[in-house]
């Protein structure tokens, strides 16, 4: 192999790393902003970065000047000569020190402070709006509608162009709370209620991901914030709050008894049964969810079968024991879970 084909092999990984962000899907992509938050911080992040580019390319450029311009000196013989004075730059020492040091960090940052201080101003809480609750648990997250009694999880649906007002906190550890195409971070800190708040101007899931180090799952605490259009989010509040239909089927109902015998029952609750644990997320309709895991995998059977049969496997460290149950239990447990709509 050709030195310049080793060369490329080697920068293939580092190509790699630069494109991913250039994608085509948004993803958590902050320059690609789906609400008015987002929106402003994106347009404050593209004027800082021509602005700090020039700063950086400027103090580039002297910096070689002063390199090249001390190595371009005769050196000189024997012991270090002290005060060897260079050409004097345009402005004369003492200009260029005024010039440089004071007057143009305060021309370039005094600009870019107002303007930041506008963006903070404009990214206050909006007046009312519904309110959603979400608890950050190790590593998962408790999604709860108090004025209509909904609890779920890892996935928060919202009204699409309306502002929501988020009450957050944990239920252990530092979390942050963090969907970067709809606003900036915010910190769960367990005992203190924090405000906050999101507005997706088109329907559409946009991914949310902790943003702050907790755990050995921080990277697996993912989540969803679903805009809905206006009536369908109506109608998904109506539909939640509806009792649960019992189950239809014999396999259902089988899968029923061994949830609630198994040992599920005491860490995750499902409305209409006696199960009311509160260490796991709700389940009550845990077969609309899209995810499992917090955002780890699809929810499908085969999937929702290996998570529940050896969560350790796919989330090592998540709270969710492995289960030893029997083929044919785990087979009518999954079929009760995903009716669970
Ligand atoms: Cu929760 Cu990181």
């Amino acid at each position: 192999m050709g030195r310049t084909a080793r060369c490329r092999c080697r920068l293939a990984p580092l190509a790699a790393v630069l494109l991913g962000g250039c994608s085509g899907e948004p993803g958590q992509s902050t320059l690609h902003p789906a609400g008015p938050a987002a929106a402003e911080i994106a347009w404050l992040w593209w004027v800082m970065f021509p602005a700090f580019t020039a700063v950086f390319l400027l103090v580039v450029v002297l910096l070689l000047g002063a390199i090249f311009r001390k190595s371009a000196r005769p050196s000189a013989p024997g012991p270090l000569r002290g005060g060897e004075e260079g050409p004097a730059p345009p402005l004369g020492r003492t200009g260029f020190i005024v010039v440089g040091g004071i007057v143009l960090p305060v021309v370039v940052l005094t600009p870019l402070f107002l303007l930041s201080l506008n963006t903070s101003a404009s990214l206050r809480q909006p007046q009312k709006s519904l309110t959603v609750r979400v608890v950050g648990h190790m590593w998962w997250w408790e999604v709860r509608y108090p004025e209509q009694g909904i609890v779920t999880a890892n996935e928060v649906h919202v009204p699409a162009g309306r502002p929501v007002r988020l009450e957050l906190t944990s239920a252990d550890v530092i979390h942050s709370f963090w969907v970067p195409r709809l606003h900036g971070k915010r910190d769960m800190i367990p005992g203190l209620e924090t405000e906050f708040w999101v507005q997706a101007d088109e329907p559409g899931a946009y991914r949310g991901q902790c943003g702050e180090y907790c755990g050995t799952q921080h990277a697996n605490m993912a989540f969803l914030v679903i805009a809905l259009p206006p009536d369908e989010f109506d109608a998904w509040l109506a539909e939640r709050t509806r009792p649960r239909p019992e189950p239809a089927t014999a396999e259902e109902r089988r899968g029923r008894e061994v949830f609630l015998k198994a040992g599920c029952a005491p860490c995750h609750a499902v409305r209409g049964t006696p199960a009311s644990g509160n260490v796991g997320p709700d389940l009550t309709h845990l077969g609309s969810r899209r995810t499992i895991g917090a955002g780890l995998r699809p929810n499908t059977r085969g999937e929702l079968a290996g998570w529940v049969a050896d969560s350790q496997a796919l989330k090592p460290g998540a709270r969710m024991p492995r289960s030893y149950l029997a083929g044919e239990d785990l087979l009518a447990l999954v079929t009760y879970l995903e009716g669970l709509k």
